[in-house]
């Protein structure tokens, strides 16, 4: 009985850590590929602080929350325009207050896992 009640108890703490570990994010690994690989941020962007066509990303993750991140990332145009307190620090930093629209182009409909594994590279950098 009392085995029972022990095995019980593992279970649930099992499924709590599982489900723990699936609400928290994606593969730094698998974010870098897609960096450089079909989402070509690459293209635009350095890891360095350094500029290209879009600002360099390091340490780019101080100034934007995961979820101002995966707007902007769906939609970079609209996040533009709706110019919430995080998009105008955003413009204000890079100098862009005046423009219309946004340089920031997303190559591809990025799915809700290759965004957490973007996300989490961006954590790295
Ligand atoms: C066509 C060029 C281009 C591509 C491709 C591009 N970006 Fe950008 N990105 C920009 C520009 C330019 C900005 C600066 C804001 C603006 O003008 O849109 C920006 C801004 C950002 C910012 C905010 C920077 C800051 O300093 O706050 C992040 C984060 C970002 N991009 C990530 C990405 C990721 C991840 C990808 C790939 C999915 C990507 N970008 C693809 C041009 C690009």
């Amino acid at each position: 009985m009392k085995s029972r009640l022990l095995f019980a108890v593992f279970a649930m703490f099992a499924a709590f850590a599982v489900s723990a570990g699936m609400a928290r994010a994606g593969d730094a690994a698998k974010g870098k590929e897609i960096f450089n690989g079909p989402a070509a941020c690459g293209e635009c962007h350095r890891t360095t602080a350094k500029k290209s066509g879009g600002p360099g990303l390091a340490g780019v993750m101080a100034h934007h929350t995961d979820e101002w991140l995966i707007r902007w990332l769906k939609e970079p145009k609209k996040t533009w325009e709706e110019n919430d307190p995080e998009t105008a620090e955003m413009k204000k930093r890079l100098k862009q207050q005046n423009a219309e629209r946004p340089g920031m182009k997303v190559r591809k409909n990025l799915t809700d896992e290759e965004l957490a594994d973007l996300i989490e590279y961006l954590h790295t950098l």
